[in-house]
């Protein structure tokens, strides 16, 4: 089966049901900025202090992670892309031309995280050089979101929204691999039109509910709808 739900909230579609045949029925985007699982079996209960977890399912392990990650079907969605993890699957990106980087590292000390990597890496077509964020997220250690723990492989917002920055305003963009909707809810601050598809019932709940409280709640991040410049007194004399 392709849709199993379908939710619409503003501007976000979100679709529950495996990416891989919901894809095929769906019209073409602009961008896929997307966190897919990795293809390198994480075992979350290893890297992540049980106190840490206010939802024992931020400890669940990753559909699909088990096995070797294929993006080709990501190619024929939309002309550019930006795939966090791809340095786990590089030799499969086809027509990378820079790098995304997120320093996850406490720069006061420096602090790594337990079994818990520096930085994490995205492929992108959007640009010709390597960029890199700063924001710490190790354990405990969060720069933001200090009281949300509801997925293993969790993106901050501001590291997700940095990454928008890099494609068009009125770009469209798909995130086929939503998880807790991390995507979807930087589209909704940022304003863009987005669709999201998740495999997992319990995940794709929890983004619903993430997405609608953004649209709910906008904080100073929600970058306000541009005004039409409106024209000078004098150009009307
Ligand atoms: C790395 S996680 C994304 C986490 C997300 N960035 C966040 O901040 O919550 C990848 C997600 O893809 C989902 N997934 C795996 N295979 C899928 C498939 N075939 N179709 C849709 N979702 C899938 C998993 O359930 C998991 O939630």
């Amino acid at each position: 089966m392709g849709i199993i739900r379908e939710v619409t909230i503003g501007d976000c579609r979100l679709i529950l049901g495996d990416c891989l045949k919901v894809m095929p029925l769906l019209g073409k985007f602009d961008a896929v900025v997307t966190d897919p699982p990795y293809g390198i079996n994480y075992n979350p209960t290893r890297s992540q202090s049980s106190a840490s977890s206010g939802k024992r399912k931020n400890q669940s392990k990753v559909i699909g992670d088990s096995k070797p990650f294929d993006p080709s079907p990501l190619f024929v969605m939309a002309p550019k892309f930006i795939i966090w993890g791809a340095n786990n699957f590089s030799n499969k990106i086809e027509g990378c031309s820079g790098w995304l980087a997120w320093d996850k590292r406490d720069s006061g000390t420096l602090f790594r995280g337990f079994m818990a990597s520096d930085f994490e890496l995205a492929a992108s077509n959007v640009t010709g050089r390597t960029h890199v964020i700063s924001h710490k997220w190790c354990g405990h250690l969060r720069q933001s979101e200090r009281d949300l723990y509801v997925h293993p492989t969790q993106k901050p917002v501001a590291v997700i929204s940095w990454c928008l920055d890099f494609l068009n305003k009125q770009d469209f963009i798909l995130d086929p691999f939503m998880g807790s909707g991390t995507t979807g809810v930087a589209c909704v601050k940022l304003g863009r039109k987005f669709t999201g598809i998740e495999l997992d019932p319990d995940y794709f709940d929890i983004a619903c509910e993430r997405i609608r409280k953004a649209y709910e709640q906008p904080d100073m991040f929600v970058a306000p709808p541009e005004k039409p410049v409106e024209p000078k007194q004098e150009a009307m004399l």
